[in-house]
């Protein structure tokens, strides 16, 4: 890993060159930013690889799908939601691969339906799908036995993972493909989220031997996804032209044993949009517990779970409405939200142990910032007590576009009913 060069700030003004309270005076707190030319230059820094296939489960907005794919990149869909977004994106259906460990009924009938490439991760999905669509191609997503992650629950290889097809299952596989008449042409091995370049060379090894036991039918390899971003000050990124010098060379090893030309793809989600977006909270309340000091937040795990979920870090700013203290003056402080649950805190390590942050002093009006948000970030919110969800936006060229309106009390009981009072 190099060390990233940009600390995080600790006090911001402005989000890719707009002001953070004319962005709030619009459109209120909280709010998602993502801003695009962050974006662009994710996708610019992955270019070597044949096709970029984008993990869309990473942020789902179909404006983010929209763009990605003006950019060229293709993705990837996990359920038959994700495969309609992309639709609604622009995207032919030879753009999506459908990658997952089971077929829902309603994925399955999609997938045949549109015809879709699918990645499957389970023996079973072999079968289901050559029930319905005999002699389609499918990749293998193979689990190799070992796995890696920034979190244990990120953590996508190895025997407990429920995570893609057991790497000495290769041989039954082959079977199921024959009697459902179906040929698999390539191989994808995805061992974790936040993972490192020691562990994705491991990878490289075992997709090598995998591919030579399934054969010359294999014209694609995918290196998954999983690319670290830095989330605290310190923490660098992969290298990538290492990275990808790993996986060109094992490419160029199986073309030289296939004789054919192979197809390398990278399938990142969190590297694509991660560092592009920010989570924008306005300080309701500033209180001391004892030794400990609390801003409190009209944001909570409802709008960014990473933190209770694996104790994630996320940089933190604040925006001063009135005078801007010294950088210098820091504090410890307790970062949490308005949710009626002791669990609702932003810095907190993993098992909930509550964490402090060094952060300027700040009144109840200021705007407090959670970066690095952009992946697993909105996608991840719900509505628990009764909170609608935030409003995404985009900058783009200097201008801030909503590319999701805030929810409404209309949206909190959509399809909700009450039915006929039980008679006494
Ligand atoms: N491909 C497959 C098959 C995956 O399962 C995933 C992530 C990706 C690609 C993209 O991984 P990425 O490049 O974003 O690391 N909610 C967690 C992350 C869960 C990742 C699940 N699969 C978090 O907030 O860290």
């Amino acid at each position: 890993m190099s060390t990233s060069m940009t600390p995080f700030p600790v006090i911001r003004r402005e989000i890719s060159g707009l002001p953070i309270d004319a962005i709030v005076q619009q459109f209120g707190t909280p709010c998602y930013v993502y801003d695009m030319a962050t974006i662009r230059q994710k996708v610019a820094d992955l270019r070597a690889f044949d096709l970029i296939r984008y993990a869309q489960k990473a942020c789902s907005n179909i404006a983010i799908l929209d763009r990605l794919r003006r950019l060229g990149v293709v993705v990837d869909a996990v359920s038959a939601g994700e495969v309609q977004r992309a639709l609604s994106a622009g995207y032919g259906p030879e753009g999506i691969v459908y990658t997952a460990d089971v077929f829902d009924r309603e994925a399955l009938a999609m997938v045949k339906k549109l015809g879709l490439h699918v990645n499957c991760g389970s023996p079973d999905m072999i079968e289901q799908l050559g029930s319905v669509a005999p002699g389609s191609s499918v990749t293998l997503r193979v689990n190799p036995g070992f796995g890696h992650g920034h979190s244990q629950k990120t953590n996508t290889g190895g025997p407990q993972s429920k995570h893609g097809i057991w790497h000495e299952d290769i041989d039954r596989c082959l079977r199921l493909a024959d009697l459902h008449n179906i040929v698999i042409d390539g191989l994808h091995m995805h061992i974790g989220s936040g993972t490192d370049l020691e562990h994705l060379s491991q990878v490289c090894e075992a997709l090598e031997r995998v591919a030579k036991q399934i054969g010359r039918t294999i014209t694609t390899i995918s290196a998954g996804g999983g690319l670290p971003v830095p989330y605290r000050a310190g923490q660098g990124y992969v290298d990538l032209a290492k990275y990808f010098q790993l996986w060109d060379q094992t490419r160029k090893r199986l073309e030289k044993d296939f004789q054919h030309p192979i197809n390398l793809e990278i399938e990142p989600g969190r590297y694509l949009v991660a560092e592009s977006g920010f989570l924008i909270a306005e300080i309701r309340a500033v209180k001391n517990m004892g030794e400990n000091r609390f801003y409190l937040l009209d944001a909570g795990f409802n709008d960014l779970a990473r933190p209770i979920l694996y104790g994630a870090y996320h940089p933190i700013s604040i925006f001063h409405r009135g005078p801007i203290p010294k950088a210098e003056a820091l504090f410890d402080t307790v970062v949490g939200g308005p949710l009626c649950e002791s669990g609702d805190i932003f810095t907190q390590e993993e098992g909930g142990f509550v964490a402090k942050r060094q952060l300027p002093p700040a009144n109840v009006g200021d705007f407090l910032i959670l970066e690095v948000a952009g992946a697993y970030g909105f996608v991840m919110s719900s509505n628990y007590n009764g909170r609608f969800r935030a409003p995404e936006l985009l900058i783009e060229d200097g201008q801030v576009h909503c590319i999701r309106a805030r929810e409404s009390y209309e949206d909190l009981i959509r399809g909700e009913k009450i039915p006929p009072a039980p008679v006494a």
